[in-house]
């Protein structure tokens, strides 16, 4: 079937699409639109709630029926342009995902309300939803999903383990409480609030043990609630650590695959190299090196420019060239100084991962030497 060629679709999708971030004027506009709209609904929930400023709620349905515009508005707009993105099923995907999830759930109290009276409790829980429309702008919520999805076994088999020791903690302790207090620890489900506000050792108050059996036992769970919550939050913390090497590793890969020097190696390499390189973003006009500087690492520019201070006229290197190799090589200080012609993206190879490029790959060494060898310039020793 013919794909069909919409223009206002496009402008639609390039206008809403997170994955489309050219930004436009209009496209700043449409983003603070739906962030107002945000901070409306949130704002109004809450500001609804104050038993203090009665007042307030004259307002509120104002702020709510604006969020409500918006938030219809855009999530139409999501719908209709959802097959610009290219996926096969792209409206059923965007339903079905998350995000679509949430743009729908945040109109549906105030469509409702067009047909039947709505409770206030709608308007207020979704209102405070909203805020999971903030994903879109906020990498880190996107990231905190995305550890939750590649973590989510581990932190099953931790949820299901708690749960079986929680079930018989709660279980032990009805047994050793019931008879000296039958009001507070009347059933298992009863002694089970006991059992999570001890574990997570919370410790209410509501329900304590007054036998020295149940206070022994009672101190023992506290202990084991504090090694078995510590489960989880390991595997969060280091969940997050290896999610950002992984998305610093892709970054770092891209970058040394567009180096000329390292096209035709294969995947292997490059991740070898990959993993040598660090990414390093320099603002337009900085000084990368100055000539008679002690050397600690060379460059790649994996995007942008910058300009060599040689005589008889500087030198300007681009996108894929590299520098800073020379004072490396011959052990001296820097030859020349460097500047940054614009906001330039690196790839800083370090001294001691230089010589280990050098070791481990000959042939990108030889080249290496090849161009310095070119380049000629005064050694400053
Ligand atoms: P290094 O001496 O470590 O630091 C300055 C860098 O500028 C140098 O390495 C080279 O990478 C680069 N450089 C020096 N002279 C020239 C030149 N004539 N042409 C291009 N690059 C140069």
């Amino acid at each position: 079937m013919a794909r069909v060629v919409s223009p206002a679709r496009r402008t639609a999708y390039g206008l809403l699409a997170a994955s489309a971030r050219r930004l436009t004027p209009l496209r700043v506009l449409v983003d603070a639109a739906i962030l107002a709209a945000i901070a409306a609904s949130v704002g109004g929930a809450m500001l609804e709630t104050l038993p203090d400023l009665p007042e307030i709620r004259t307002w509120t349905p104002v702020l709510d029926w604006f969020a409500a515009a918006v938030f219809t508005v855009e999530f139409a707009g999501r719908v209709w342009s959802a097959p610009e993105s290219g996926e096969p099923h792209a409206r059923r995907a965007y339903l079905l995902s998350l995000q679509g999830a949430v743009d729908l759930i945040a109109v549906l109290p105030a469509w409702a309300a067009l047909v039947a009276p709505v409770g206030r409790e709608a308007f207020e829980i979704v209102g405070v939803l909203t805020l999971l429309k903030l994903a879109r702008y906020l990498p880190a919520l996107g990231l905190v999903g995305a550890v939750l999805r590649n973590e989510a076994r581990p932190l099953f088999a931790a949820a299901t383990a708690m749960a079986v020791m929680l079930v018989i903690v709660s279980t032990v302790m009805y047994v050793i409480e019931r008879e000296a207090q039958p009001a507070t620890f009347r059933s298992i489900p009863h002694s089970l609030w006991w059992g999570i506000v001890t574990m997570a050792t919370v410790g209410y108050g509501d329900m304590a043990p007054v036998t020295g059996l149940g206070k022994l036992f009672g101190g023992l769970t506290m202990l084991l609630g504090v090694a078995s919550f510590a489960v989880p939050a390991g595997i969060l913390a280091t969940g997050f650590a290896e999610e950002l090497r992984r998305r610093d590793f892709v970054v770092t890969w891209n970058m040394v695959s567009r180096v000329p020097l390292f096209q035709g190696l294969d995947a292997a390499r490059i991740a070898v190299i990959a993993r040598l390189l660090k990414p390093q973003l320099v603002p337009a006009h900085s000084l990368i090196a100055r000539r008679g500087d002690a050397a600690d690492a060379m460059f790649f520019i994996a995007s942008g420019a910058v300009e060599i201070d040689v005589a008889p006229q500087p030198v300007v290197l681009k996108t894929g060239d590299f520098f800073g190799e020379m004072a490396l090589l011959r052990e001296a200080r820097r030859s020349a100084t460097v500047i940054a012609a614009e906001e330039t993206r690196l790839l800083v190879l370090e001294a001691t991962d230089f010589r280990r490029l050098l070791r481990d790959h000959p042939d990108i060494g030889q080249a290496i030497e090849r161009v310095a060898a070119d380049r000629g310039g005064t050694p400053t020793a």
